[in-house]
This record gives C-alpha cells, sequence and structure tokens, in this order.
C-alpha cells in the first residue's frame, strides 16, 4: 500500500452513536501541543459488529483506539491482555494494538481522579465519598477512588443489591458500602458522584435531603449544555461546588495519549477550549 499511508499513527474512537464525539477535538489538541504526529477519528461501530469493526481498523493500519458507549464490556472480552485496572473495572476504554495481539487498558477511574485532584482541587482522602450509581462507570471508578484513601465510600444505586455486590467485590480494596437510595437517610458526604445515566433521561435520583455536607461538591460524569438533571438537583438543593464530567473525559484522553504516545499532553488548555460555548 502507500507506505505514507501505513505510516501514519493512525488512531479512533469507537462508539454508537458517536457523531457527537468530543474525542478526535482533544486528541488532534494534544497531538499538536506534543509534536506527535497521530490522526485520529471517530468510528461508528455497528451495534452487532464491534470485534469486525476492531478488525478492520487494525488493516488499516491502526495503533490504537478508545471505546465508548455501548462497548466497553464487549472490549473487555475482545482483548488479549488486560492492565490490573482494566480487570478491576471489568471495561476497557482504551485499546493497544501490537503485532501480538490487543491489549486493553482503562483510563475513566484515573482521569476521574485527576480532574477531582487537579483540576477541581479536590482532597478524597479522609472525605466521606457517595457514589452513585453500580453499572459500568461506577465500577471503573470504585478502584481508582479507594485508592486514593476515603474515609468511607458509599454506592448507592436504584437497584441496592447491584450496589451491595459491587462493595462487596472492593471490600479488600478499602472501606466500601452498598446500599439503595433509602439507606441514604441521616448520612452526610463530602463528595458526591453520579455514575448512573439517569441525568440522560433528565431523570433526578431520590437522594435524601442532607446527604450533602456543607462545602460538599457534586460531580457528575455525564456532561451537557449547562447544568445536567443531576446537577440542576444539587444547586436547588443549596450545594455550591458543581461540577460535570468534561474534566474526566479530557483526563482519560490525555492518560490514553500517554499510553500509547509515552507523552503526557496538558490538559488545561484543552479543557479550556471545550468550554467554550
Ligand atoms: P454505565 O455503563 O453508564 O454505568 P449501566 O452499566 O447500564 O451504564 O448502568 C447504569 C446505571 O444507572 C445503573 O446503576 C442504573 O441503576 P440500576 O442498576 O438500578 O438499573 C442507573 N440508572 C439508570 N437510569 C436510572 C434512573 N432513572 N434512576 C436511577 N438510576 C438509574
Amino acid at each position: 500500500g502507500n507506505p505514507l499511508i501505513s505510516m501514519t499513527n493512525r488512531y479512533c474512537v469507537f462508539g454508537n452513536p458517536i457523531g457527537d464525539s468530543k474525542s478526535p477535538a482533544i486528541h488532534t489538541r494534544f497531538a499538536q501541543q506534543t509534536g506527535e504526529e497521530i490522526v485520529y477519528e471517530a468510528r461508528l461501530a455497528p451495534i452487532d459488529g464491534f470485534a469486525a469493526a476492531v478488525r478492520d481498523f487494525i488493516a488499516l493500519g491502526g495503533r490504537g483506539a478508545n471505546v465508548t458507549v455501548p462497548f466497553k464490556e464487549e472490549a473487555f472480552r475482545l482483548c488479549d491482555r488486560h492492565t490490573p485496572r482494566a480487570l478491576q473495572a471489568g471495561a476497557v476504554n482504551t485499546l493497544i494494538f501490537a503485532g501480538d495481539g490487543i491489549t486493553g487498558d482503562n483510563t475513566d477511574g484515573a482521569g476521574l481522579v485527576q480532574d477531582l485532584n487537579t483540576n477541581l482541587g479536590t482532597v478524597i482522602a479522609g472525605r466521606r465519598v457517595l457514589l452513585l450509581g453500580a453499572g459500568g462507570a461506577a465500577r471503573g471508578a470504585l478502584g481508582p477512588l479507594l485508592a486514593e484513601k476515603p474515609a468511607l465510600l458509599v454506592v448507592a444505586n436504584r437497584t441496592a443489591a447491584k450496589a451491595e455486590a459491587l462493595a462487596e467485590h472492593f471490600a479488600a480494596d478499602g472501606p466500601v458500602d452498598g446500599c439503595g437510595f433509602t439507606a441514604l437517610a441521616g448520612r452526610h458526604f463530602d463528595l458526591v458522584i453520579n455514575a448512573t445515566s439517569a441525568s440522560l433521561g433528565g431523570e433526578v435520583l431520590p437522594l435524601p435531603a442532607g446527604c450533602y455536607a456543607p462545602g460538599a461538591l457534586a460531580y457528575d460524569m455525564m456532561y451537557g449544555k449547562g447544568d445536567t438533571a443531576f446537577l440542576a438537583a444539587a444547586r436547588a438543593a443549596g450545594v455550591t461546588r458543581l461540577a460535570d464530567g468534561l474534566g474526566m473525559l479530557v483526563e482519560q484522553a490525555a492518560e490514553a495519549f500517554f499510553v500509547w504516545r509515552g507523552v503526557r499532553p496538558v490538559t488545561q488548555p484543552v479543557l479550556e477550549a471545550l468550554r467554550q460555548p
């Protein structure tokens, strides 16, 4: 084939839908900033054709890929090897293609913690943390959050049994409990992280009044124009420290870029550019 094309370092993000993905813009800015010569595109994978889409991209010379909704669990199953944090998450958002197979990594939890620590200046150590949801997003966050040594981490979910099972799975990694939303009555948290997909449908979680301690941060892994449904409810409850998931998106991308290229981009100017209306 064309040697110029085969020498290009090609990366992409797979998802369905994928049209609104900010990942190409983020990685293109990282590449410009670091001088790394990469091309990064969004690729729509058919719902029943993720594995074939990955194979096609490898055949085109792809060096790596990000994976987003709804393929992170399928990506996990597709990999020949996993990093420890991907094993812990049970999901893969970063693929590395090498001659001897596909390695799966997960940079979501590291991106969340990096956003909290660095962009938002939030200390997790010693704090009471409430993680809402018990699906893939919550599971990916649990290990990296517990590694920061919170005083306590409560996982609360609409389906309480899923939160309890998740807490049990991570019991060896720190002080973690699982419960339903009603069991939160009378408890207070310094950091409340929404890892449910309820905001997508504009739905508000039935959190008891008072679950936010004074000065607490409300953090939504989702983002959108203006407040998400979760952040709007927190604001209405008197919370003044609010953050959406755009910082996490940029930080998980930076961590993936580092995994692929061995160079750590500076995220702040990229985050600022994305925040421009
Ligand atoms: P993801 O990969 O985004 O975590 P998921 O694995 O399907 O997606 O998990 C979705 C999470 O959002 C679950 O915790 C789900 O609660 P249930 O386990 O009870 O289903 C939660 N969720 C979705 N819609 C919700 C809603 N309207 N109210 C409360 N929780 C909701």
